[in-house]
């Protein structure tokens, strides 16, 4: 029998239950604040724009929270997902390291954003809502909702980032194949995008603005977002529960673990579930260098979107109004964090690390070179990570044991990688400059430790 190359689950291990870090975190949860009052944001302040069932689990101290049954139906369609021994990398690198990686490219939309549009169509539906709003930055989200809001007999608006609408028309396809609507974003069917048509690229911020306000002025519309809030880091977490089951196969355990970070989901969905398990494991998030959020951002309250619609959320950004520079990996250009994920970078439980685009795209053609999946451009960050760290494994001659979250495919991301083939690829500087005039228009708000 040759070695295992993949490390496989039955349909009965998907996970019953969503791992809800929360209570685990040090101190006192810092709540949001109402964008207008700057008071603590109660149930009352989601409403307009939330069911009951998410702000419940947005809320929730539980350790653990039920999945509902037809969501575990619907996570059938494709969980579990396979976790791999890259063998082939460890021996293009000569790394006495162990590499994993937990493939999220499987789901129907080809990355771990369906986790989480699922529960979040399912409960839309339940509470009577017609239509969800939504942006997109690079894709992925989008046609994630759009799949699931088709499973649940919902209609979809995607206000799609305009960098990503130029670059991928064929995730667009994905979207409206799936019964979606897609508007380029800053479009001029909002106020919010009316007021942000001078930046033509748009970004995650402007696009957040436009399908919030869509969702506050039509009662049977609420609005969804792919990462950033507590509850879609919790349905995140099925990811890592596999994992834990899949290393446990393999015989191994994590020295390191490594995700990309955009607005934190799909790492904090293969984290959470190790850190409840008490994992010695050090975990490093990758972010790119033109918008390094968590290593140059500063640590303070301040708006998810552009416009400030939004309530106020404590996180390191580079302000609300910073928009970054068009890379290609579209889902990574968010000013902000997930709050949950930034208290555990200022607790020095998360380390942080930026890279330039084209050293990314290196590591991905390398990756695909040996391993055969072509991964999204922002997976492709924590590629780069994963093989730094199988580099200083062989330089200390250790063992050392890395899992990494490979939380998408780039099938639509060819432009791209035709860029970086052929010596087009650009690495767009970020602007200090713009960064501290973004910082100045931060929202004020009580300072956080
Ligand atoms: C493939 C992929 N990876 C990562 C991200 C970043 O989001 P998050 O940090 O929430 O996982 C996105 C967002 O669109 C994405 O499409």
């Amino acid at each position: 029998m040759p070695e295992p190359t993949k490390f496989l689950l039955t349909e009965a291990d998907v996970p019953s239950h969503w791992v809800n870090l929360l209570p685990d975190l040090p101190g006192e949860p810092l709540p949001p604040l109402n964008p207008r009052t700057g008071e603590p944001a109660g149930p009352g302040d989601l409403t307009p724009i939330f069911p009951m069932g998410l702000i419940e689990q947005e809320v929730s101290m539980e350790p653990e929270v039920e999945i509902p049954e037809e969501v575990q139906r619907a996570y059938g369609l494709w969980r579990p997902t396979p976790l791999y021994r890259a063998r082939r990398l460890e021996a293009a690198l000569n790394t006495p390291a162990k590499i994993f990686y937990k493939y999220e490219g499987t789901s129907p939309a080809g990355s771990h954003k369906p986790n989480t549009a699922i529960p979040q169509a399912y409960e839309n539906a339940r509470a009577g809502i017609q239509r969800l709003a939504t942006e997109t930055g690079a894709g992925q989200w989008g046609s994630s909702l759009a799949f699931a809001c088709s499973l649940f007999g919902l209609g979809c608006e995607v206000f799609m980032v305009g960098s990503s609408y130029d670059q991928k028309p064929y995730r667009r396809s994905m979207m409206q194949t799936w019964g979606a609507t897609v508007h380029r974003s800053p479009s001029d069917r909002t106020e919010s995008g009316r007021s942000q048509s001078s930046h033509d690229t748009g970004s995650l911020g402007i696009a957040i603005s436009e399908a919030v306000e869509v969702a506050a002025q039509d009662p049977d519309c609420n609005y969804a977002l792919g990462s950033v809030l507590n509850h879609v880091l919790l349905h995140q977490t099925v990811i890592g529960q596999e994992a834990i089951l899949q290393m446990e196969m393999a015989g191994e355990e994590p020295d390191v673990i490594v995700g990309c970070v955009g607005g934190g989901s799909n790492f904090a969905g293969l984290m959470f579930p190790f850190l409840r398990a008490k994992s010695g494991a050090r975990i490093v998030a990758a972010e790119p260098a033109a918008c390094p959020t968590l290593t140059r951002g500063v640590y303070h309250y301040d708006y998810g979107d552009t416009v400030g619609l939004t309530p106020m959320m404590p996180m390191y950004t580079l302000g609300h109004d910073f928009v970054p520079p068009p890379v290609h990996a579209g889902g990574l250009r968010y000013h902000g964090d997930a709050p949950m994920l930034c208290g555990l970078v200022k607790a020095g439980v998360v380390e942080a690390r930026a890279y330039k685009q084209n050293d990314t795209f290196a590591a991905a053609v390398q990756f695909a070179r040996t391993e055969g999946i072509i991964p999204a451009p922002e997976p492709a960050h924590a590629i780069r990570a994963a093989i730094e760290e199988a580099e200083a494994a062989r330089e200390a001659g250790e063992e050392r044991v890395i899992l990494f979250g490979l939380c998408g495919h780039g099938n639509f991301d060819l432009a791209a990688y035709d860029a970086y083939l052929s010596g087009e690829l650009q690495d767009p500087e970020f602007s200090e400059a713009d960064m501290e005039a973004a910082l100045a228009r931060l929202p004020e708000a009580p300072a956080i430790a």
